[in-house]
């Protein structure tokens, strides 16, 4: 086994991760290291009237603190990736709670915390809406995301609704949930010479490089930003958020390094959240089963300090064949950090609404919900006529089926039991926007043989450092074991930020296209085959050979709708007393193209399917109202699932390659996992009880009626 594309090895990184070999941004040495702690605002909404530092000041190893009175000006941050357009420390204003009112640098973290707990803060409170439901009737229309147009309207959806066999509307409701990364945010930022030097927790270093040049107004080329491992980011680390701009601020000002490492509690009010919505889905057709419409109107909380928008319905429409169809979008700004994308956003979301509605109209029907979506399989998105690049979802759902035995399942709810639990089958599509960006490589050889593979890209933790050494090992022929990998640093070819689900297409090609490059200059210099690369550096009396690799989306065919998918069948089992829904089981047929590593695309499926259960029946960050601050700020307030809630876990993937999708035949991944698992599960969870709960996280006392 060379360890080449399509080979089950393990993760390169594993051993330095289990050993604690791996340094994180917060474990990078420095000198005369000086240490950052943020004073949170304790308002939602204020006017700052006084700040007493005395207290604070006169603390030991406390060198400076930092207040809106002595912060020099940032510039604007514009880049897409801006996590928070409106910068703290600028004015008195306080915008949400939890916003940095104030920054402590002191010689000890110990000595900056305990300063930070002494600022004395006089707030004037203003009136203030923090809550998202109280305010739907502020809701404003959005029409873009990043350029994209989220709203579509074709066809006569209100005609297709008056002449249908069967309707279904319905409101949903997803939650607030908070990436929950077991590294939390993290920067250290080191000032030298004139020039800016950033470990950071990001799974960007290109993006947080522009939004640290346009905050602190430096050119990008005076800063430097790497990130060699990361704890998991899920998004929360795919945008540039205030504590790494003031992080850096406090570096250049104090001319030295400054570490700020967010606390648990901050890493709920420092970098985004998924912002809860509410989203009406309406379902149209004929009595053959045949869609006739389809309406998906979102509305999401947002925040005045940035532009995040959760545009659930931006995916539905090459979901299935319809003749009519609109999606809106509507976003509710409150008083509130921004949100952000989280695992999985989006469509993400949005799944949880329409693939809920599409199990009703089956029941409204009579008809099976697998055979309903088989009825209206999509042979093209028929948003624009596009043919799918690839699309091999009718495999999934036959293959999945049949493995998670979907032809047991009796139709009628609270028909299957067994002993004290009612039993419940429920299924859903998943489908995931290819998101593919520029990315560029490098691969050199030396005279031994050994490979290098350079590339500014971020592995979050999903396994991206094994499949590039497989991919460079594979375009060369050589063992993955002579491939070593650098990553994570502005100064290495530039890549984009690892997030929706791009990097294998986007990196993965780039590496590739340098790989074959370098294979073919070795070739020109004599080498017939990996036994002859040395032989070749010889001749060119080098000891290195290198190659620039490239790879953008607009070299591929841009006239598809490039989509991944899967089918996601569930067992739920919900005691008859005591209502607590318990996932059994959760069956994963995946279409994504090309797989490079099949053990740990199945590694990444699984986390993504466990990232499902706890968007079905786990995570939900309650926002207090009165308070306006989410009310629990760690883990035993907000839940995730822990290993027993987890039982068996079957993801696979269909034989598939996507040339259009990536010269590698792969399409995206990171963000499949979790997609359709929440839906699946409330239609299981339906099916059990005969309850439908219209709402995630499904809890408990949704469920009290079920005796
Ligand atoms: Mo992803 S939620 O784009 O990191």
């Amino acid at each position: 086994m060379n360890g080449g594309i399509g080979q089950n090895i393990s993760r390169l990184d594993g051993p330095a991760k289990v050993t604690g070999r791996a340094r994180y941004a917060a474990d990078m040495p420095a000198d005369e290291l000086v240490h950052a702690v943020i004073v949170p605002a304790t308002r939602p909404k204020a006017r700052i009237t006084a700040m007493d530092l005395a207290a604070a000041s006169a603390m030991p190893g406390v060198i400076h603190i930092f207040t809106h009175r002595n912060t020099p000006q940032f510039g604007r941050v514009t880049v897409p990736l801006a996590g928070e357009t409106v910068l703290p420390l600028q004015d008195d204003h306080v915008r949400y709670e939890g916003q940095a009112v104030a920054l402590v640098v002191a010689d000890t973290l110990e000595q900056a915390t305990e300063a930070a707990r002494r600022v004395q803060v006089a707030y004037r409170d203003e009136t203030f809406q923090a809550g998202f439901l109280a305010a739907l009737d502020r809701a404003e229309a959005v029409s873009e995301f990043f350029g994209i147009p989220l709203n579509r309207s074709k066809g006569d959806v209100p005609a297709a609704w008056a002449e249908a066999d069967a309707r279904v509307e319905n409101t949903y409701r997803t939650a607030d949930r908070h990436h929950g990364a077991m590294e939390p945010g993290a920067t250290l930022a080191i000032w030298h010479d004139g020039k800016l030097l950033v470990h950071d927790a990001t799974q960007g270093v290109v993006d947080a490089q522009t939004c640290l040049a346009q905050a602190l107004q430096l050119d990008p080329a005076s800063i430097r930003v790497k990130t060699e491992f990361i704890g998991g980011g899920f998004g929360g680390k795919g945008w540039g958020w205030p504590y790494q701009i003031l992080a850096a601020m406090a570096a250049r000002e104090l001319g030295r390094a400054v570490k700020l490492v967010l606390t648990r509690a901050q890493s709920f009010t420092a970098h985004g959240y998924q912002p809860a919505t509410r989203q009406i889905v309406a379902l149209s057709a004929r009595a053959d089963g045949t869609l006739t419409g389809i309406r998906h109107d979102t509305i999401a909380a947002g925040s005045f300090v940035g532009e995040h928008i959760e545009a659930a319905g931006w995916d539905t429409h090459p979901l299935y064949a319809w003749p009519s169809f609109s999606a809106s979008h509507r976003i509710v700004r409150l008083d509130r950090g921004n949100p952000a994308a989280m695992r999985s956003p989006f469509g993400g979301v949005g799944l949880v609404a329409v693939e809920s509605a599409m199990d009703e109209l089956a029941y409204a029907l009579g008809m099976d919900p697998l055979e309903l979506r088989l009825k209206n399989h999509a042979e093209f998105d028929p948003a624009d006529g596009l043919k799918f690049s690839s699309k091999k979802l009718r495999e999934c759902y036959a293959l999945g089926a049949e493995k998670f035995g979907w032809s047991n399942r009796l139709a009628a709810p609270r028909s299957m039991r067994d002993g004290r639990d009612l039993v419940g089958y429920g299924m859903a599509t998943a489908l995931l926007r290819a998101f593919r960006f520029p990315a560029k490589a490098r691969v050199s050889i030396d005279r031994t043989g050994q490979v290098q593979v350079e590339t500014g890209t971020q592995d979050v933790g999903q396994g991206l450092s094994t499949i590039i050494p497989q991919i460079a090992a594979d375009a060369l022929g050589v063992p993955v074991t002579r491939v070593a990998l650098a990553l994570g640093d502005t100064t290495l070819p530039a890549a984009p930020f690892t997030g929706g689900s791009s990097a294998t297409m986007s990196v993965g090609s780039a590496v590739q296209d340098a790989a074959e490059r370098l294979k073919s200059k070795l070739t020109e210099a004599g080498a017939n085959g990996p036994e002859g690369y040395p032989g070749a550096l010889a001749a060119l009396a080098a000891d290195r050979l290198s190659a620039d690799g490239a790879w953008s989306p607009a070299e591929g065919e841009a006239s598809a709708a490039i989509f991944s998918f899967g089918a996601i069948f569930a067992e739920v089992r919900v005691d008859r007393d005591i209502p607590i829904p318990r996932v059994r089981r959760v069956v994963g047929f995946y279409s994504a193209g090309k797989i490079i590593n099949p053990r740990t695309a199945r590694s990444q499926m699984t986390g993504g399917i466990i990232w499902g259960i706890g968007q079905a029946l786990l995570e939900r960050s309650e926002m207090d109202a009165d308070l306006g601050r989410f009310l629990s700020k760690n883990f035993s307030g907000y839940l995730v699932p822990t290993n027993a809630d987890v039982q068996e876990i079957d993801a696979s993937f269909v034989e598939e390659f996507d040339a259009h999708a990536s010269p590698l035949g792969a399409r995206g991944i990171g963000e499949l996992g979790a997609l359709g698992v929440a839906p699946a599960i409330a239609n299981a969870v339906f099916h059990a009880t005969g309850i439908r709960v219209r709402e995630v996280p499904i809890r408990p006392e949704h469920l009290m009626a079920t005796g």
